[in-house]
């Protein structure tokens, strides 16, 4: 008999794609393929995401969109999956005849079941948050690769006022070290060569014995060739045990994105962000001095309610203060049920507009300074896969996360490369295979100074 296919759709942050490797390990122990096409498939699930309102927009429009596949086959089920099915419920299921499933980030277990009933006819709706589920016991359906993400706890609890996480992820809940290190072991067995923790606040991580600080030692000693990163660190939580833990093992990548959302105190305290920019600048220098090279990238949010022009320029003046290598940068986007929410939507848009563009130019000069300061060194590029732009060229990353791109060589997907570095711009830099011998040893060299 044919097997049952199931076709997933991820929207929103890692935590969402390890998700989706969630359900399709359920759905795989539960009797359904992957279907590489919409098209082909019985089930269609939509993994959505809440956090700014365009987000939201694009998975509405993409939901209208997948009518059509129910139009050329009435026997296709469709669902929503993630934080949007946390946040809208009933109301993506009263949105027209096209949503038979919702179910929210914790009640993966139970789509199954809801699929067998959905297929009676039943749509079915599961959104229930719970304080426990972590799904600790089930291995994520991986296809194999360079990079793996494995997420170590689920929720938060920092309740920032603008942000909906905590209302759609619910508490924060971390799985057991233990078996964070046995499934580390089995990606390394399987032949990863990066591995990314992660968790909404992934640093609050506690398993009722192990903090985060001794979750990265104990990773980091799987497998010493093993990189290991982490997303994303909340900056309340960033212990001194924690960067020792960084600097002390040399396959945890020196690289921190540290959130930091705005530069002005009235602003950071109306977020309920729990630091002052002293206090923030303060952690930066002990991350700079107990790690060196260390790069460093942050999260802003430009036009939060009462912004004046006067805490937007102390945005940029700690932007320029710290010198991050790179930056998320947002609009903000009230939320509704959100404190932010109540305090209105007061900075115009065009000025929100002006703002986070002021905010992209003043980062991207500085980045292309930083990655000007790499042209003609020799760095270690992880090769990741072919290059989106040319067949001809590899796409890598150094331990600081810069991308690297570089024409391709014997090397392959999975091998460390020196490269020497050519060019750049603020987001990419390219280089070439350097000459083996003498690469390794400008490497050492760089390495050792
Ligand atoms: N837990 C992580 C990531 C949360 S979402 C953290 O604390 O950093 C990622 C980023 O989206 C946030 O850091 C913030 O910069 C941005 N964000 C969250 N809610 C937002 C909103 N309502 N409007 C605009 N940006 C938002
Ligand atoms: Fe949202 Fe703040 Fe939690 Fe990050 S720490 S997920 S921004 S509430
Ligand atoms: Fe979006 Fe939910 Fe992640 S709101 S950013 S998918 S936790």
């Amino acid at each position: 008999m044919r097997k049952k296919q199931v076709y997933i759709e991820t929207y929103g942050c890692q935590m969402n794609v390890a998700d989706s490797e969630v359900v399709l390990s359920i759905l795989g122990d539960n009797g359904y393929a992957i279907a590489q096409e919409a098209g082909a498939a019985d089930l269609i699930l939509v993994n959505t995401c809440s956090v700014r309102d365009n987000a939201e927009q694009r998975v509405h429009q993409r939901i209208s969109t997948l009518k059509n596949y129910k139009r050329q086959n009435p026997g296709v089920l469709i669902g929503v999956l993630g934080c949007m099915a946390e946040r809208l419920r009933t109301e993506l299921i009263d949105k027209g005849n096209v949503v038979d499933l919702v179910v929210g980030p914790d009640e993966y277990r139970k789509l199954p079941g809801l699929v067998e009933h959905a297929i009676n006819g039943e749509r079915g709706i599961a959104v229930k948050l719970s304080r426990v589920e972590n799904y600790d016991d089930i291995m994520p359906l991986r296809t194999d690769g360079v990079c793996a993400w494995l997420s170590v706890m689920r929720g938060c609890d920092k309740f920032c006022t603008f942000c909906v996480v905590p209302f759609t992820r619910g508490r924060e809940r971390s799985r057991s070290l233990h078996s964070v290190v046995e499934e580390v072991e089995r990606l390394s067995d399987r032949g990863f060569k990066e591995i990314t923790l992660l968790g909404q606040n992934v640093n609050s991580y506690h398993d009722g014995e192990f903090d985060f600080a001794d979750l990265i030692q104990a990773v980091a000693r799987v497998d010493s060739s093993l990189r290991i990163r982490f997303m994303t660190p909340h900056p309340q939580d960033m212990s001194e045990k924690l960067i020792h833990a960084i600097a002390d093992n040399d396959n945890v990548c020196k690289s921190v994105h540290l959130p930091v959302q705005s530069g002005s105190d009235r602003i950071l305290s109306l977020m309920n962000r729990t630091y002052t920019t002293e206090r923030y600048i303060r952690l930066v220098e002990k991350i700079r001095k107990n790690i060196p090279d260390v790069s460093l990238s942050t999260d802003i949010i430009a036009g939060f309610p009462t912004e004046t022009s006067e805490d937007h320029e102390k945005t940029l003046d700690l932007i320029r203060h710290i010198g991050y290598d790179g930056a998320f940068t947002f609009k903000y986007s009230p939320r509704e049920n959100t404190k932010a929410w109540e305090m209105g939507d007061d900075v115009p848009e065009e000025l929100k507009i002006d703002r986070l563009n002021e905010i992209i130019e003043l980062q991207q000069t500085i980045s292309f300074q930083k990655n000007e300061s790499l042209v003609g060194t020799v760095v270690e590029v992880l090769v990741e896969r072919e290059s989106a732009k040319s067949s001809a060229d590899w796409m890598g990353r150094m331990d600081s996360n810069k991308v690297v791109i570089f024409p391709k060589s014997t090397a392959g997907a999975g091998d460390f490369v020196p490269v020497k570095i050519e060019r750049c711009n603020s987001a990419t830099l390219f280089g070439v295979v350097a000459d083996e011998p003498a690469a390794l040893r400008e490497y050492r060299i760089a390495v050792n100074n």
